[in-house]
């Protein structure tokens, strides 16, 4: 495969904070002694309409809610493109057998920042449970009543943490610092885990929590993983908290658990239908999107706009590890950050 030795990139979805953190780690890479880069910018999302914006580069740099189809990725390379770089470790947006039908490159950033996901899992847990959000409002308007403001103690509680990979763990010390109980499950579970908490079939894990916290992919497996009969086997009142893909959960089932009082409480910093509204100002907008707005409208649930790996650290990291999985495509050289063949 021919690679240029001064790659052009496009990176869409771009944000005032890529741009920030990409120039700071571009500015870097001749003290490096890497080849140039020129990245355009685009503030829009890759789709099958907006491909075309990746003509003339070799490579396209792109995030969580962009589309890599069938579609998009055969325009891409008609385009030109060679090299995927996702800065997300997730890859679920991306159709991997036309991606190797096509011979492209596609890496990743698998870890960037463990601990900023887990660290926000911790904040939507402390602040759903002891309402600081709600406190704040009340506090602003003068009114110091309690009422309403009523939480449990996260010490010795049991906490479910579904799927031990980087993130799961990183939860999981987290918890176990609060005075909780861990649980585990995972079809491949980590030997770290084991110091942390026990590992449990699932339908044990959701039996037994207060609180489930999901840190898997999200994969054909996983789609729909709390769906209603699952939602049935958790503890009655029980906390939910995502921040790993919204199609782990069925959110109109959700909301049913809700509803029913079955679910005590849900934080999500990311959902099923996500890409229509995530990272853009629709303040001034009417949201479509009924089972969202449902959503908004329950004091128990918490909502914020997928930023758990919204910290300096890991943007930092995201820039410095993507620029390596070009250098590796650039230079022919082996990249631990692949995406996994079909
Ligand atoms: P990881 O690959 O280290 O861990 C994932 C774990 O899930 C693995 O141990 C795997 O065996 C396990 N797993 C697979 N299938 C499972 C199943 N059916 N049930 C239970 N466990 C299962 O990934 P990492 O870095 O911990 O990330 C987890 C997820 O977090 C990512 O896939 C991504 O979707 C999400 N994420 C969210 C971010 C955010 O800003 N909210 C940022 C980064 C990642």
């Amino acid at each position: 495969m021919a690679v240029p030795q001064s790659t052009r990139l496009a990176l869409f979805s771009a944000q005032p904070y890529d741009r920030r953190f990409f120039e700071e780690a571009r500015a870097g890479l001749a003290q490096h002694g890497r080849a140039s880069v020129d990245i355009v910018y685009h503030d829009t999302a890759l789709d099958i309409g907006t491909a075309v914006l990746a003509q003339g580069c070799d490579a396209v740099c792109v995030f969580v809610n962009d589309v890599l189809d069938a579609a998009v990725l055969h325009k891409l390379h008609d385009a030109g493109v060679r090299a995927v770089l996702l800065r997300c470790a997730g890859f679920n947006n991306v159709d991997l057998g036309t991606l190797a039908g096509l011979g492209m490159f596609a890496a990743r950033v698998p870890a960037y920042s463990p601990e900023a996901v887990a660290e926000h899992a911790l904040a939507m847990i402390l602040t759903l449970n002891r309402h600081t959000h709600r406190a704040w409002n009340r506090v602003r308007e003068g009114n110091f009543a309690l009422d309403g403001l009523l939480g449990f103690n996260l010490h010795g509680k049991t906490a479910g943490i579904v799927g031990t990979g980087k993130i799961g763990l990183a939860t999981a010390r987290i918890l176990r610092g609060f005075g909780c109980r861990v649980l585990g499950h995972d079809p491949y579970p980590a030997p770290a885990f084991e110091e942390l908490g026990s590992m449990v079939p699932l339908d044990d894990l959701l039996a037994e929590s207060d609180i489930v916290s999901l840190h898997c992919p999200l994969m054909p497996a996983t789609h729909h993983l709390i769906n209603h009969a699952t939602l049935g086997r958790m503890k009655q009142g029980a906390m939910l908290v995502n921040t790993s893909r919204g199609g782990l959960i069925d959110t109109t089932a959700v909301i049913g658990a809700l509803k029913s009082r079955r679910l005590g409480a849900l934080a999500i910093d990311v959902y099923e239908q996500e890409s229509a509204l995530f990272f853009r100002d629709h303040s001034s907008e009417i949201i479509a999107d009924d089972v969202f707005g449902r959503l908004t409208t329950f004091p128990n649930v918490l909502i914020t706009g997928h930023q758990g790996f919204f910290t300096i650290e890991a943007l930092r990291e995201i820039a410095a590890i993507t620029f390596d999985n070009l250098e590796c495509w650039r230079a022919g050289q082996p990249c631990a950050h692949l995406l996994p063949a079909a």
